[in-house]
């Protein structure tokens, strides 16, 4: 039997949601990671110092006891937050990224930047002070094709905006592309890039198969095998450019399986295990450790995991579903499948 050991991995990109969603899935994301970028697009988002640390507490209460996890947590930028919020942020010691959601881009991005310009300031702070900026990479609008809307976005905002703010540290979340790729690749080593397992294992054909599936659709959505190629290629290369990012994002089944389902595939359950298969595919397992467990703290400043986990190469069945709010159940990726690896 096949066993690999690793130093505890992070989760540079995550969604918890609130309330009993948020205790519902903080264990899966917990009992596998020591730590996780939390996203801020709650209802209503995340915008002060002072609402992350609230959000914070919640989410360490609802920690279940025993378990050492330290959400670290972020910002969700609007047209007029304020360059003070920035010396705030990085005065806090909790609070360690800001991010842009393109307004209307996505799940509870209504809120988001309408105009970079009108950030300019802020932006400018971020850049002195050296206080991320965690990106959703995709033009809004409509007359671009879905599946052009993360190269449009690179050409039309990233390289602008690193012109104007060359040091500016700039994570591209959820990479889907090709273009994103060399996009980071290019970039100085204040630009990097998060890879979902994902967005590793399939590509579009996977929203389609046999049938529309629900719960493969998410935003970027899945794109063609040559892109998953290219992902895949970077996440094995050994960069330390790219790194681990889940993007797990739970939806009730009912938000999922209705005629305008949500954007957001949940795979906290299996956070690490489905990383190791894509890994395996590549024959790369020993670059996991690298991708999982360091350079995601080496680029936010923050000291890399001394504990260690274990995987077992031995499948692991996934239930249909999983408890979530009450009657409503959430609907893991893999579902009725296996996944090859299992937490020790
Ligand atoms: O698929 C996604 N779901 N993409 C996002 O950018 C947001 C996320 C969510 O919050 O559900
Ligand atoms: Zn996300």
């Amino acid at each position: 039997m096949q066993t690999l050991t690793l130093t505890r991995p992070d989760d540079w990109h995550l969604h918890l949601r609130d309330g009993a969603a948020m205790a519902a899935v903080l264990p899966d994301t917990a009992r596998r990671f020591a730590r996780a970028i939390v996203m801020p697009n709650l209802k209503p988002p995340v915008t002060t110092v002072a609402l992350a640390a609230a959000y914070r507490d919640r989410i360490l209460a609802a920690l279940p006891a025993g378990i050492d996890f330290t959400p670290l947590m972020t910002l969700y930028l609007t047209d007029n937050m304020p360059p003070a919020e920035v010396d705030a942020v990085k005065a806090s010691g909790f609070v360690h990224a800001i991010k842009l959601y393109p307004a209307g881009a996505t799940t509870n991005s209504d809120a988001g930047v309408s105009d970079l310009k009108k950030c300019t300031a802020t932006v400018a702070r971020m850049e002195r002070l050296g206080v991320p900026l965690l990106v959703h990479g995709e033009v809004t609008d409509p007359a671009v094709d879905i599946f052009d809307r993360e190269a449009v976005f690179i050409d039309g905002v990233l390289l602008p905006l690193l012109r104007d703010f060359p040091a500016l540290k700039v994570v591209l979340e959820h990479v889907t592309t090709r273009e994103g790729i060399e996009f980071v690749r290019d970039g100085g080593m204040n630009v990097a890039g998060t890879l979902t397992a994902h967005h590793l294992l399939l590509n579009r054909n996977a929203i389609f198969a046999g049938g529309i599936r629900p719960h493969n659709y998410c935003l970027p959505v899945l794109k063609r095998e040559t892109h998953r190629q290219a992902l895949v290629a970077a996440a094995i290369s050994g960069s330390p450019k790219f790194f681990l990012g889940t993007d797990s994002a739970p939806h009730a089944q009912s938000a999922k399986e209705t005629a305008c389902g949500c954007a957001g595939c949940y795979t906290a359950h299996a956070g690490i295990e489905l990383y190791a298969e894509a890994f395996e595919a590549a024959g790369a397992l020993d670059r996991l450790e690298g991708f999982a467990s360091f350079y995601g703290a080496d680029y936010y400043g923050l000291p890399r995991n001394t504990e260690k986990i274990s995987l077992r190469r031995e499948a692991l069945a996934i239930p249909l579903s999983l408890d979530y709010l009450g009657s409503d159940r959430l609907v893991p990726l893999r579902a009725g499948e296996s996944v090859a690896w299992r937490l020790e």
